[in-house]
């Protein structure tokens, strides 16, 4: 039996990518530190022999060893995420991106396994025009003094530092550079915004829509992703490279308003948020994101089959079973 570790398994994409890898017959181990993941989602998965969760930190070099020693493959997802906890701990952010990648790099290295990297779309900074963005398009940034580009920075370093491992030292590396990820056990807490949608749509709370809502975006459904970044590690031929993953089919943030009204029902007002001051300033957002999936396509014949409608269905459905757990006083 094959196995995998999958860092930041408990998460939201890990903890579905666990599940994945488990029906498809491997045996899993998944790290992590219950940071911004959540016991919950992978409850589920915790009577299967196959799986074997280590509540760690990536941080934790004898225990990166000991588990990249175990695994075949390594899918490494562990991060600081989302851009309220990157705002209100940027230390946190750069140790956990930077130093838990390259822990993660140096074992994999070390006991010769193969290694995915989960990047982001933020590597590409603040492009304003409507196209779809290429891997080897340009990154445009902001200052250093503005820390919404510390997200982004740690994570080119962490493609840097695979690209090096790669080239100068022959560790078989692809990093995925994922755009906007939706589904089922996303939180809204560190700012996602259909989570945060659909949660306020149910209540009746109002919308919060951050700068005037024509920044538009790209969605892809978590089963999507999942596909992509499996077959991206099976697919032995493309050792070294990067691959965007994402939707193609993008919308503005005001036009998800509306569907996500049009699904709940919702009579819920709408309150427009300077960007500045949703997280305090040296915040900007940028305008526009869409992958060319051109790469991946021609790789590995991967493309999201979801609609965004069925997106916002899922994350509706999910979102409501919560609810109905949660205690009625809590
Ligand atoms: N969701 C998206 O839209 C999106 C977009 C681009 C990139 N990504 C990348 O995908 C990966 C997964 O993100 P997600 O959306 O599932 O978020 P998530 O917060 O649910 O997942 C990250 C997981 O890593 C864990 N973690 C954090 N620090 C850790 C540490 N030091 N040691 C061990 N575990 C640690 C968290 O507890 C969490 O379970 C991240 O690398 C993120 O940068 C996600």
């Amino acid at each position: 039996m094959a196995t995998a570790l999958v860092t930041g398994g408990a998460g939201f994409i890990g903890s579905h990518l666990c599940e994945l890898l488990l029906e498809d017959g491997w045996e899993v181990y998944a790290l992590d530190d219950l940071s911004t993941g959540n016991l919950a989602n992978v409850e589920h998965l915790r009577s299967q022999d196959e799986f074997h969760l280590t509540v760690e930190s990536v941080l934790s070099s004898a225990t990166v060893s000991e588990l990249v020693h175990k695994a075949d493959v390594v899918y490494h997802l562990a991060a600081a995420v989302g851009v309220r906890l990157i705002v209100e701990q940027p230390v946190h952010t750069m140790v956990t991106n930077i130093q838990g990648t390259e822990t993660v790099l140096e074992y994999c290295n070390r006991f010769g396994k193969r290694v995915l990297i989960a990047s982001t779309s933020e590597v590409y900074g603040d492009h304003r025009e409507e196209r779809p963005l290429a891997e080897d398009d340009r990154r445009i940034y902001g200052p250093t003094t503005q820390k919404r580009w510390l997200y982004a920075d740690s994570k080119a370093v962490d493609e840097f530092l695979a690209l090096a491992y790669h080239q100068e030292r022959g560790l078989d590396c692809v990093i995925a550079r994922l755009f906007n990820t939706v589904g089922p056990r996303q939180s809204g807490r560190y700012g996602m915004v259909i989570p945060n949608f659909v949660r306020n749509a149910l209540s009746g709370a109002p919308l919060e829509i951050h700068g005037d809502g024509k920044q538009t975006r790209s969605f892809c459904h978590v089963q999507d992703t999942i596909r992509a970044l499996k077959g991206l590690v099976d697919e032995r031929s493309i050792g070294g490279q990067i691959f965007n993953v994402g939707s193609t089919d993008r919308i503005s943030i005001l036009e998800l308003a509306d569907r996500v009204q049009a699904a709940t029902g919702s009579q819920s007002d709408r309150v427009f948020i300077p960007y500045d001051q949703v997280y305090g300033l040296g915040i900007e957002d940028t305008l526009h994101r869409e992958p060319s999936i051109e790469k991946i396509g021609a790789a590995i014949g991967w493309r999201p089959t979801r609609t965004l409608d069925e997106i916002i269905a899922d994350v509706v459905e999910h979102t409501r079973a919560a609810a109905e757990l949660q205690p009625v006083d809590g």
